[in-house]
């Protein structure tokens, strides 16, 4: 059984002296990324928190904070059969008991890639994961990484505030035909959605692009563009290769990294990436886990 729990003081007193304690930070909405991040967290940890959080601070205006989709009692079973033990929904007022005066801004990593149409973004995300460290006390923190600039920014501010917590990233869930999971895939319709995976499918052509030999940026950041313009619906933001760590813009596949894309289908934008993975045996793509193709119902 999960317990939905509301406050900071609570989710602490049931972290105490249980071992390891994992934190799954969401919006909500939760989808099968989301399980599978929460079932990576419960093979790893004895307790397993999942916050649900609609963070207003990182949505600019104009954004769709007042859509969002929000349904806690979807969200904690999800979570429940994921293997959560505990579902911590903090009230706005619990999450900023007063209007903060005191906010986290990164002074590198943020600027690029989703931080030029999105300025206040990643201060609203480096906040609120903030106050989840300081207030959750976890020693992991699991983060997908479809939005590979946030798990960059999360992971470096761990690092320099000093938390003790291990950011760990998990491959991105694509559906059957491509489509990197979301809780913004709800906004599209059948021809937005077709439209859609115009960044996959480019992200894909760049992998076995880089599989058969191209390393260049300019190449290979053409191919996943090339594709998401052919969509008459997607209107590109951007295809580029960054440092994983440190995000500055790459010339050529040499070490972590991940090549982003960002496109708007309608008044609903979209990012995906695929991530190059240094190992010991060169660099490896990480595709993402697709899940099996939805059996029809029968009629
Ligand atoms: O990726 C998300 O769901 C959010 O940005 C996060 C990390 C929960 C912060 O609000």
């Amino acid at each position: 059984m999960v317990e939905i729990v509301e406050t900071f003081a609570d989710v602490r007193a049931r972290h105490s002296d249980v071992g390891t304690v994992g934190l799954v930070p969401t919006l909500g909405f939760l989808h099968e990324g989301h399980s599978s991040l929460i079932r990576t967290a419960r093979s790893a940890c004895d307790i397993v928190t999942v916050s649900v959080f609609v963070n207003p601070l990182q949505f600019g205006e104009g954004e769709d904070f007042d859509r969002y989709p929000r349904d806690i009692d979807r969200d904690s079973h999800i979570a429940a059969a994921a293997g959560a033990d505990i579902v911590f929904t903090p009230s706005l007022s619990e999450m900023f008991p007063e209007p903060p005066v005191t906010t986290v801004t990164l002074e590198a990593l943020t600027d690029a890639l989703s931080g030029r149409s999105r300025p206040t973004h990643f201060a609203g995300v480096a906040t609120v994961v903030t106050k989840l460290f300081a207030g959750l006390q976890p020693d992991m923190a699991f983060f997908g990484r479809k939005d590979a600039q946030q798990l960059a920014v999360v992971t470096r501010l761990a690092a320099d505030l000093s938390f003790p917590v291990e950011v760990v990233g998990c491959p991105i869930v694509r559906e059957f035909d491509g489509l990197a999971l979301s809780s913004r895939n709800i906004y599209l319709n059948d021809l937005e959605r077709r439209a859609a995976l115009g960044l996959s499918r480019g992200l894909m052509a760049v992998a076995d692009a880089f599989e058969s030999g191209t390393v260049d940026a300019e190449s290979l950041e053409g191919i996943a563009y090339g594709a998401m313009a052919a969509e008459h619906l997607l209107e590109p933001e951007y295809a580029e290769l960054h440092d994983a760590y440190s995000v500055v813009n790459l010339n050529t596949v040499d070490r972590d990294s991940f090549l982003a894309v960002a496109g708007r289908v309608g008044e609903t934008r979209l990012i995906d990436n695929i991530r190059f993975d240094l190992t010991d045996h060169g660099i490896v793509v990480d595709r993402g886990v697709r899940l099996p193709r939805p059996v029809p119902e029968p009629t």
